[in-house]
């Protein structure tokens, strides 16, 4: 899959452009329709209090795609600069530092669809001139944010989303097997980290390295909420998902609370996959540890093989807004019998987020990484219900901070 490389002929080049272009407008569909799931004044709404209000990144995605691509690679003169500067970045404050802006600090809704409007008509208008690399950040920036907007949506009350109309065929059904606790053998041996210089990558995943991994064992699934329930009746802290009613538990799904899906794998914070493990005589495994237990040496592309992931492989690339049973995916195994490496949730692995041996920073975003190397950030693996096809190469890693609770992040134990 060599989407940019200097070997393309012309031709090439400009169908793969042409083709980016086609990928570029789904995403932008894809977006609209997560904006439209509230109705506008909601908009003005700051659903995670040390995020922007929504309004922000309705002007973001298409700000940052404008400045990246219209301003910095087209050199086109701005038409809206303080929107350009307004829209251009998000923020990640350390605990306590929550911004205090009102809603009425925003511009009016109309303003900012005009502008968006106006950068994507700009925008698709050269489109043909665009490096194929600088047009994947774009649409790469803008799936990711199709993820993080679910988390923002999620935390405004059911009465206030309107439920897109199901597509039933779409969504996998959980089989009716057993979940058994069992931990499966990883030999040691070798696994390959990061992206190949030759093929698309965000600046942290490169330069592609092996890694020499130590024999253990990983969790054949990810831990459950009725393994969770265990850990918070002995004292363990709530996960913030979950929700005290009737006298049980229930789960705050995005667009209905139901009661606790026992099976279903728990979304924790960093700090209460690491309190469970411990609680439960295992540990999180780092990260090349992950990596070795979902890609073997790095031979194939996903931890079942090289064929796309589809719905009976993973649950990723929006077939759902919600996690299924840690069981619910049985064609996705590895090889060793590992399910759901990629989907149903993130998973959190022990290792700070950092750069690998010879990380360097991107010119036309500096801070995409590097401004995360803090020890307070922790890399995740695999992918949610909600993370995009695009993302879901081998090489692809997130990253929260580790008290972070609003993620589909996930943990599997390794001992
Ligand atoms: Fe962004």
């Amino acid at each position: 899959m060599v989407f940019w490389m200097d070997t393309l002929t012309r031709d090439g080049t400009i169908a793969t452009i042409a083709r980016l272009h086609r990928e570029v407008r789904a995403a932008r569909a894809h977006t609209d329709a997560l904006f439209s799931l509230v109705a506008g004044p909601t908009l003005y709404k700051r659903p995670i209090p040390d995020r922007h209000r929504l309004v922000f990144y309705v002007g973001h995605l298409d700000a940052f795609d404008w400045n990246q691509l219209g301003r910095g690679v087209l050199d086109l003169p701005s038409f809206h600069p303080s929107f350009d500067r307004l829209f251009e970045a998000g923020i990640d404050p350390p605990p306590g530092q929550a911004p205090a802006d009102r809603p009425s600090d925003w511009p009016a809704l109309d303003e900012v669809y005009d502008y968006v409007r106006r950068a994507r008509h700009r925008l698709d208008e050269a489109w043909d001139e665009l490096p194929c690399e600088r047009v994947l950040v774009a649409l790469e920036h803008r799936w990711m944010h199709a993820e993080t907007l679910c988390y923002l949506l999620h935390e405004m009350p059911v009465n206030m989303k309107r439920a897109p109309v199901a597509k039933p065929s779409l969504r996998p059904s959980s089989p009716t097997r057993r979940v058994e606790d069992r931990w499966i053998p990883i030999a040691t041996g070798n696994t390959s980290l990061g992206q190949d210089k030759d093929e698309f990558g965000w600046d942290n995943e490169f330069p592609r390295h092996e890694v020499r991994v130590e024999n253990f064992e990983i969790a054949r699934y990810k831990v459950t909420h009725r393994e969770y329930l265990r850990f918070v009746a002995a004292g363990g802290a709530v996960p913030h998902f979950w929700k005290r009613s009737d006298g049980g538990w229930w789960l705050r799904r995005m667009f209905e609370d139901v009661p606790l899906p026992l099976d279903a794998p728990v979304y924790l914070t960093h700090q209460q996959a690491t309190a469970y493990a411990a609680w439960a005589d295992a540990r999180v495994p780092a990260e090349a540890e992950w990596q070795r237990a979902a890609y073997g040496d790095g031979e194939r592309r996903f931890p079942w093989g090289d064929r796309e992931p589809d719905a009976a492989r993973a649950n990723v690339d929006f077939i759902g807004w919600d996690t299924l049973d840690v069981n619910g995916s049985p064609g996705g195994a590895t090889p060793e019998g590992v399910e759901q490496m990629l989907g149903n949730g993130w998973e959190w692995t022990s290792t700070p987020f950092s750069g690998f041996d010879g990380f360097a920073v991107r010119a036309y975003y500096p801070g995409y990484s590097a401004n995360f190397f803090d020890g307070e950030h922790f890399v995740l693996k695999g992918g949610s219900p909600r993370t995009a096809r695009q993302l879901t190469r081998a090489s692809f890693r997130n990253w929260f901070r580790r008290e972070y609770p609003y993620a589909y992040s996930t943990v599997r134990l390794a001992r």
